[in-house]
């Protein structure tokens, strides 16, 4: 079996750590368009278009520290390395991939400088192929390889979702998206409405209170953060809409502003997929997959980590190791129908409980139970429940003490039970 793996970020590595120590696996090609391993966490002060003329794929900013602890952060066989700190900057992140391929072989599997232009299926003798055309950077000649699997593990932080604000178009001032936020100083003596308060919004929101004259943090958050932000930080409800440059707010009050700061997230985008492929992305929801995996209409295409608010690198081992054996004859995927139905039973189950159609692929409360049916169905090791309970007792002090919650310091117990230390004060908890 010849594999293609597209991406060598943390979800492409982890593929590739897999299938190259699978006996059936004869080639492993991990095509990445840039010159370096680690997607995201991949720093540069370059926003816009890159060398070759490629839109810039990380939205890594200078500061930026993680929003969860090093010891849920890891893969399960390789966790991240014992250090003073749980909360790690993103070079350390880095390191750690760069490690992570090293120690398993990887990175002389993948094909730097690499961009994967388009993903076409063939009949072959016996089953479906795929042509893979990419194009090598440094000399610019396209080529064609033919595949038996394929792995897209692209990333889904890169494509900004630039919401619908009537007047925004017309905005007389600076619009910007947080893919192209890097560092606090282009805000000096600045107003700034920062618009969502996901983990990049809060965050930067925070730090550039440091430099401009005000910010405006508007968000639609269920459960009002109680951390205290400097006294040039006020939050408002969604806004309603803009002219010339004053925000008008969903109740009503208005605030005049210079930059309007668009922290509202990412699309899945699959450029390279040629329509024959079958798949299709509307608002957010990318169709039709099995368990958020498997590409149904052509079972030899995978997508690794698709789901959020996930314990991500713990959840991209499970869906690989899930995957491969799938591949090896471990199990068999259900068929094209009873896939199909799977699906639709989940969403009809989704949209009961209220998601949306964009939340398709968030995990949050549902991710134990989504672990377990990927391990239950292939036979293959659960994740440990302690994880998913540090990610919710870090994703609470996020919220409600964002000045401080990055100094706390985990430590995993047992598969259930774990101890922090916040404040000089130590916890056991379960
Ligand atoms: C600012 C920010 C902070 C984050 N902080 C955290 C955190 O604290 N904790 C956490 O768990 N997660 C965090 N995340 C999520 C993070 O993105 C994931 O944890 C994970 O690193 C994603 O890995 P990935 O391999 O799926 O994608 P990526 O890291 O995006 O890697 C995808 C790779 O594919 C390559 N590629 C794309 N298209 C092509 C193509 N056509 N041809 C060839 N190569 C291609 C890219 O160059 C890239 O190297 C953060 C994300 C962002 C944006
Ligand atoms: C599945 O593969 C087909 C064939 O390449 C493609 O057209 C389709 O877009 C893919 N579906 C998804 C959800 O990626
Ligand atoms: C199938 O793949 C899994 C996951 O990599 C591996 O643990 C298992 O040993 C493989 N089985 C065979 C028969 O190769
Ligand atoms: C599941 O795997 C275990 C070994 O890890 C094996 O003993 C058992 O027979 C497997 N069960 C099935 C249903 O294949």
């Amino acid at each position: 079996m010849r594999v293609c793996v597209i991406g060598a970020g943390a979800a492409g590595l982890c593929a590739a750590r897999h299938l190259i120590a699978e006996p059936s696996v004869t080639e492993v090609d991990v095509l990445e368009q840039s010159g370096q391993l680690g997607g995201t966490w991949v720093y540069t002060e370059n926003v816009g278009y890159d060398d070759f003329g490629l839109p810039i794929h990380t939205s890594m900013y200078k500061s930026l520290r993680t929003n969860l602890p090093k010891e849920i952060m890891g893969f399960p066989d390789f966790p991240i390395p014992d250090s003073e700190k749980s909360y790690l900057p993103a070079k350390d992140m880095l390191a750690f991939l760069q490690l992570y391929s090293d120690k398993h072989g990887v990175t002389r599997h993948i094909r730097f400088n690499h961009h994967v232009q388009l993903i076409k299926p063939k009949q072959g003798p016996i089953g479906e192929l795929w042509d893979v055309t990419f194009k090598d950077l440094t000399s610019g000649l396209s080529k064609t390889k033919e595949y038996d699997y394929l792995f897209v593990c692209n990333g889904h932080y890169n494509t900004p979702f630039i919401p619908s604000i009537p007047g925004l178009k017309e905005f007389e001032g600076d619009v910007m998206h947080s893919h192209d936020y890097r560092v606090p100083d282009i805000f000096a003596g600045k107003r700034v409405l920062v618009v969502g308060a996901g983990p990049s919004g809060m965050d930067i929101a925070y730090e550039i209170t440091s430099v401009t004259k005000k910010v405006i943090l508007s968000h639609h958050l269920k459960e009002q953060p109680r951390s205290v932000f400097p006294d040039n930080l006020v939050q408002k409800p969604d806004v309603k809409k803009l002219q010339g440059k004053t925000a008008v707010f969903q109740d009503g009050s208005q605030e005049d502003i210079d930059v309007v700061f668009l922290s509202t997230g990412y699309l899945y985008n699959f450029p390279f997929l040629h329509a024959s492929c079958d798949i299709v992305v509307e608002d957010n929801c990318v169709e039709p997959l099995y368990k958020h995996l498997v590409n149904i209409s052509h079972p030899t295409m995978c997508f690794i980590g698709v789901p959020y608010y996930v314990c991500a690198y713990s959840m991209f081992d499970l869906q690989v190791r899930y995957y491969l054996r799938s591949m090896n004859g471990t199990f068999k995927l259900p068929s094209r129908e009873e896939m199909t139905s799977h699906w639709e039973d989940e969403k009809q189950d989704r949209a009961a409980r209220g998601f949306t159609k964009r939340q398709a692929h968030m995990m949050g409360p549902d991710q134990e139970k989504y672990y377990a049916s990927l391990a239950t169905e292939a036979n293959t090791s659960n994740l440990p429940s302690v994880i998913t309970k540090i990610r919710e007792e870090s994703s609470i002090r996020f919220l409600h003490n964002l000045q401080s919650y990055r100094q706390d310091v985990y430590k995993v117990i047992d598969d259930d039970t774990y101890e922090i230390i916040s404040n000089g004060k130590r916890e056991i908890l379960c």
